[in-house]
């Protein structure tokens, strides 16, 4: 089961953090992942990783938000594999705005690469994965994205750039079925990456935080891209609009 041997994954956001840990997880499966962020240099560094461990894959520098920048990385990726089967939209950025001191361009810079880059990324993935009728797409949303009871004080950008991922899922699933692509979003909880550590949340907060999880602990990256895997799977056949949270628990406190 899960075998991605033969499948081409591109993944976004992938220089460290969870879509380090997603890249990584995709090539011990088989797949032959491009691993893409801002920096080309960071993304050489996770390759040699994968090369090291008997994986193949390739860096390229992407900024999700630039669509000439990611139509020339989709282009390159497709000659140089031939095909492109698997998409994990996993860039995003978190940045501590309260509402009433948010500048156009906090909202506008969250949105452009949380919400606008996802969408760039997927419409050209399906374009590709169209031609052989197969496709999935995995889109990174956040257990705070609306609809299930978790506002973040300090968040309004970047919690309406997550709720707008799982609507813009739903939509790209209908869509897309009759193409072979299915289309879902992981909702991860508190997950141990840099976005956390550099986010500086008190220890007392932080405490507070746990204490509010059944599993009493933050979530690791490999434990978001078990999830990734199987979505990324045949075994997921039947899975398209779905969200899956993975969060320890939070949401069913
Ligand atoms: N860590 C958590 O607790 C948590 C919880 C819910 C959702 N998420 C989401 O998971 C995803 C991964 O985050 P992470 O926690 O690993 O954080 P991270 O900061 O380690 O990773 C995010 C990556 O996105 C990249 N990125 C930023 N702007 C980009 C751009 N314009 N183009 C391409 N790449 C860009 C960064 O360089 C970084 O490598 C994000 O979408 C985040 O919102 C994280």
């Amino acid at each position: 089961m899960f075998d991605l041997t033969e499948k081409v994954a591109l993944v976004t956001g992938a220089r460290r953090g969870m879509g380090k840990s997603h890249a990584i997880a995709l090539a011990r499966q088989g797949a032959k992942v491009a691993v893409t962020d801002i920096s080309q240099e960071e993304c050489q560094a996770v390759v040699d990783e994968i090369k090291s461990a008997g994986g193949e894959a390739v860096a390229f520098k992407m900024d999700v938000s630039n669509k000439a920048e990611v139509g020339a990385v989709f282009d390159e990726v497709i000659k140089q594999f031939g095909r492109l089967d698997i998409l994990v939209n996993n860039a995003g950025i978190y940045t501590d705005k309260p509402a009433l001191e948010m500048s156009e361009e906090d909202w506008d810079k969250t949105i452009n690469i949380n919400l606008k880059g996802e969408f760039l990324c997927a419409q050209r993935a399906a374009k590709e994965m169209a031609k052989n009728n197969w496709g999935r797409i995995i889109n990174i949303a956040s257990i705070a994205s609306g609809g299930v009871g978790v506002g973040y004080a300090g968040g309004a950008h970047y919690t309406a750039s997550k709720g707008g991922i799982i609507g813009m899922t739903e939509t790209l699933a209908v869509e897309w079925a009759p193409l072979g692509i299915n289309v879902n979003a992981i909702g991860p909880g508190a997950i141990d990456t840099p976005m956390i550590s550099a986010s500086q949340v008190p220890e007392e907060e932080m405490k507070e935080m746990l204490a509010s999880i059944p599993l009493k602990r933050i979530g690791r990256p490999e434990e978001v891209s078990a999830a990734v895997v199987f979505l990324a799977s045949e075994e997921a056949s039947y899975i398209t609009g779905a969200t899956l949270y993975i969060d320890g628990g939070r949401l069913s406190q």
